[in-house]
């Protein structure tokens, strides 16, 4: 086990390591463009497209979606798989389900796809696991090709998912010119950067650690975001949950004010991510309601124009809209780790968790 760690005391921080090199891989493999064409052929007459999945994998989904809203006529759902197969959703042939999964195992997840087929849908999955029942079942299988994942907590198969959607959709999307060259290649080349990105923001580990320390007596995380941010919050949270058992929540940033604000106090720590120029006011607001409430902000943003109202801050770097998911929740995934590690939890297999959910 040791020698598969690779030098790394979890397999978590080793598996957040890896994803500059996962970004490659999935660049060298999508970058082409070859599965486009396959893509147009299963969006022929669908007028619905859902995207299912659990825990991390869902939020993965979330940030796809948002994509898909901007630029497709089809309505976009996004479903949590173990809602989607008890609801009374409207799956017919008209309908495009992509089931995401890591491992391509999840009960839930496969119990939502062979609904989805029962009812005439058409299945695109966005798997891990070569081979998995999900991957042999679905219509079309596009790999992620993260390598295994042996923590318990997801890190770097959200990116490979993250990744692996956008590239598909961009695709798609100039293809069926809903998107211009320029725009399209705005995307292709931030993606390019983004390996150099990543491995810059993984060098500064050593802020996240003296952040983590800085906020050690925390007894309450919020996070909090709007839009594209607000889909990071979810998974943001999570990862605290799972692996350093800290109470955290996310809410979209203007839902404060109708419950949540009434929790905060000076044991809380908001994390606050503000990447969206149209927003930064309305982010900046909701950073002075919580301040003064006593609580403390971390402030997590590729432009520096909110710093003075925050504590600490971590910069990402300028990249396309669609891409920051990605880098914010590598901050994210570091924050959580260095929290697990101050509070010696078990990192790699956490308490009651399990990597993958086979049973209901
Ligand atoms: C478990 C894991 C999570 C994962 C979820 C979905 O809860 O602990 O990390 O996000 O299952 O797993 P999947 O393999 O379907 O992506």
């Amino acid at each position: 086990e040791e020698i598969q760690k690779n030098g790394f005391p979890h397999f978590m921080l080793k598996e957040i390591y890896e994803q500059p090199k996962i970004i490659q891989t999935v660049t060298n493999n999508y970058l082409n463009g070859n599965s486009a064409s396959e893509l147009k052929e299963l969006f022929k007459d669908i007028n619905r497209v859902y995207f299912i999945g659990c825990g991390t994998a869902y939020y993965a989904g979330l940030a796809a979606g948002a994509l898909m809203e901007k630029y497709f006529p089809q309505e976009v759902k996004n479903m949590v798989a173990s809602e989607f197969r008890y609801s009374e959703a409207k799956v017919d042939e008209h309908s495009l389900v992509i089931v995401i999964s890591q491992s391509g195992e999840t009960a839930d997840t496969l119990a939502a796809l062979r609904l989805a087929k029962k009812r005439g849908a058409k299945t695109i999955g966005i798997i891990n696991v070569l081979g998995s029942t999900i991957a042999r079942e679905v219509d079309k299988v596009f790999y992620t090709l993260t390598g295994p994942e042996i923590a318990v907590a997801s890190t770097k198969a959200y990116t490979g998912q993250v990744l692996t959607l956008l590239y598909l959709l961009h695709y798609l999307a100039h293809l069926e010119s809903r998107i211009g060259e320029e725009k399209y290649r705005a995307f292709i080349n931030a993606a390019q950067q983004l390996p150099g990105q990543v491995t810059m923001m993984l060098d500064a580990i050593s802020k996240v650690e003296d952040i983590a320390k800085k906020y050690q007596a925390v007894t309450h995380f919020f996070f909090i975001g709007r839009q594209l941010d607000y889909y990071s919050t979810l998974e943001g949270a999570l990862k605290l949950k799972e692996i350093a058992y800290i109470p955290s929540e996310s809410y979209p940033a203007g839902e404060l004010k109708h419950g949540p604000l009434a929790m905060i106090d000076e044991k809380t720590l908001v994390v606050a991510l503000a990447n969206n120029d149209n927003l930064m006011m309305k982010m900046e607001s909701n950073i002075r309601e919580v301040k003064s409430r006593g609580a403390k902000v971390l402030l997590i943003s590729t432009s520096r124009q909110l710093t003075e109202v925050s504590d600490d801050f971590l910069q990402i770097p300028e990249t396309e809209e669609y891409l920051i998911p990605i880098l914010v929740n590598v901050y994210q995934q570091l924050l959580a780790y260095q929290m697990a590690k101050l509070l010696s939890r078990d990192i790699d297999k956490p308490r009651n968790l399990a990597k993958s959910v086979t049973v209901e």
